[in-house]
């Protein structure tokens, strides 16, 4: 008997509804929201409203896409956190009410997993145990990923997370939100050795990207003479914004190449630490195309079996969500209807 999961993913800017059929997925339907944009970042109360306006035409679009009916859905699967709490409602609440209008049982699904069994979506998929860097924008994780549904957070950063460090690089730079796409892009123009930044001594597998931040936005109020704040060096605006203006793709480059650095150094430490070497990157960092070939190419320097989720799949998506919740359903963890939705939940 085969297993059909409708899914629903809304825990921050992104409304997106997919079905699953025994693990394939066969409709992933996203609504991106545009109206943040000029607000250099997400604002919650506008995200629930849209969330409300979009999430019927998504779902329904992804059950047509798939050629099924609710009537035919075996389980209804659903973001329960971390994420915003008025966005996260938005989803919980819909599902809850699907699950209880055509009496299906109902499937909690932890954001962070989900990113991380992204990688169970495609062919070829990693073996148990599997090691994975979650890069989104509000986390950065190495994940030690025993099964499915068996995983431990083995590093994290201890302030921003690596989206965090791309997108206030890039409002720093004049770029709207979110930047981490557009730094990737100019990027690939730019020489990434031109500007060295700091990379930070974090003990262990943990992370910090705040010190590199700082750096940044005092070689850019120096006009690149220095990282260093004294009032004697900060540059007139107009020697700032010329400074940006002339080296944008060289300072994309060097930002963005020490962003990966920092990240590939810790995963190469996991990897020697666990004895892994099944290895895999998620979350929407994961759609940058430096860290994507520098990944590649540590793998095969050290003989990794690497693995990346398909561009739709690294970036908030219900196809993620979907996958989880399959397996949720294969070891029958369900939910009942008091679940809550939770901004911040542990594993
Ligand atoms: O996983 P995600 O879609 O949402 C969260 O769960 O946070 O990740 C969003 C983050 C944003 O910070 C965005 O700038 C970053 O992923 N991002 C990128 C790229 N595409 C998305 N960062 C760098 N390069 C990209 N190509
Ligand atoms: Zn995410």
């Amino acid at each position: 008997m085969s297993i059909v999961i409708l899914a629903i993913e809304s825990s921050c800017d992104e409304t997106s509804a997919s079905v699953c059929r025994d693990g394939k997925i066969l409709s992933n339907i996203t609504a991106n929201q545009t109206v943040h944009e000029k607000y250099c970042g997400v604002v919650p109360e506008l995200a629930s409203r849209a969330h409300i306006q979009n999430i019927v035409p998504v779902v329904d679009t992804a059950l047509s896409s798939a050629n099924y009916s609710l009537s035919a859905v075996d389980a209804i699967a659903f973001t329960q956190s971390p994420g915003l709490i008025g966005s996260l409602l938005v989803g919980s609440q819909f599902a809850k009410s699907l699950a209880l209008a055509l009496d299906r049982p109902l499937i909690a699904v932890h954001h962070m997993q989900a990113h991380v069994l992204a990688n169970l979506i495609d062919d070829p998929k990693p073996d148990f145990p599997f090691l994975c860097l979650t890069v989104s924008g509000g986390h950065t994780q190495i994940v030690l990923c025993e099964s499915p549904t068996r995983m431990k957070v083995i590093g994290e950063t201890i302030d921003d997370a690596a989206g965090e460090a791309f997108d206030k690089s890039a409002k720093l730079l004049g770029l709207p939100y979110p930047g981490g796409p557009l730094i990737d892009k100019y990027a690939k123009q730019g020489n990434q050795n031109r500007f060295h930044f700091p990379e930070p001594q974090i003990p262990e597998l943990n992370f910090s990207f705040s010190g590199l931040k700082t750096s940044i936005l005092y070689f850019l109020q120096n006009a690149g003479r220095s990282h260093v704040y004294k009032p004697e060096n900060i540059a007139i605006e107009v020697e700032q914004k010329k400074f940006i203006e002339e080296n944008l793709l060289d300072l994309c480059a060097s930002i963005q190449q020490r962003i990966v650095s920092i990240l590939l150094n810790k995963l190469k430490k996991a990897a020697v630490q666990t004895g892994v070497k099944n290895i895999c990157i998620a979350g929407g960092v994961s759609a940058n195309s430096g860290l994507r070939t520098a990944f590649q190419q540590m793998g095969q320097q050290y003989h990794w079996n690497t693995f990346i989720p398909a561009f739709q799949y690294c970036t908030d998506n219900a196809a993620m969500i979907a996958i989880t919740a399959y397996y949720k359903f294969i070891e029958k963890d369900f939910a009942d209807l008091s679940v809550t939705a939770n901004a911040r939940a542990s594993w």
